[in-house]
């Protein structure tokens, strides 16, 4: 059985898919440990605090620099015994030694169609305000591992979604988290705890 570590930094409710998954028994060979967010309030630890699953909270304005904060999640994550960290909705700019603690073993949730829409500077409703100024038809959400290059691990799973013509950001947004994220997260999660996800060349690959 996988420990897994959700971190967080909102709302949640890519954490609250896969607290459902796991409680309809759809996250097989692993088990939500802990959940961490990098700000205090998040609604995200309500979740967890209903679901009974630990929480940590770790405010990134509590440290000088990211290589502080990257140190003292590390030491969060040992204490957990994490096999897989799944940033979902963490909105945190983390230092290069915890992709080197932790290779492979990082997944992120990302709400587009990468390589479309996606690195620095966007995150949450940026990506979506993006998708329609540039008037895309399709978009969706992508599940990847974590690199040291933002956005730009091996893609594990992803899954398109219609843009229509009168969407908002926040339309668009909640149509790509409820026909995507939450469905492609708990997913990924489950093949990467059953040790169906495979790399090769740089890619990831999916067993059947
Ligand atoms: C989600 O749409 C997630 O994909 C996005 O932030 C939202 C968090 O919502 N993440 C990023 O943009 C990361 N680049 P949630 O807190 O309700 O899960």
């Amino acid at each position: 059985m996988k420990n897994i570590c959700v971190l967080v930094s909102g709302g949640g409710t890519n954490l609250q898919a896969l607290i459902d998954a796991q409680n309809c028994g759809e996250i097989k060979n692993g088990k939500i440990v802990g959940v961490i967010s990098s700000k205090e309030g998040a609604y995200a630890l309500e979740r967890a605090k209903k679901a009974g699953i630990k929480t940590t909270v770790l405010p990134r304005k509590h440290f000088s620099d990211n290589l502080a904060y990257s140190e003292a999640l590390l030491r969060v994550l040992d204490e957990y015994k994490a096999d897989l960290i799944v940033y979902a909705g963490f909105m945190t700019i983390l230092d290069g030694i915890v992709c080197d603690a932790y290779p492979y073993k990082m997944i992120n949730v990302h709400p587009a169609l990468i390589p479309s829409f996606c690195g620095k500077g966007f995150y949450g409703l940026k990506v979506h305000e993006a998708a329609l100024e540039k008037g895309v038809k399709l978009t969706g959400a992508t599940v990847h591992f974590v690199t040291s290059e933002c956005d730009g691990g091996p893609i594990i799973l992803q899954k398109a979604v219609e843009v229509l013509p009168d969407d908002t950001p926040e339309t668009l947004q909640k149509r790509v988290m409820e026909q995507a994220e939450w469905k492609i997260l708990p997913k990924a999660v489950s093949l990467f705890c059953e040790d169906k996800i495979k790399l090769k060349d740089g890619k990831a690959y999916v067993e059947a």
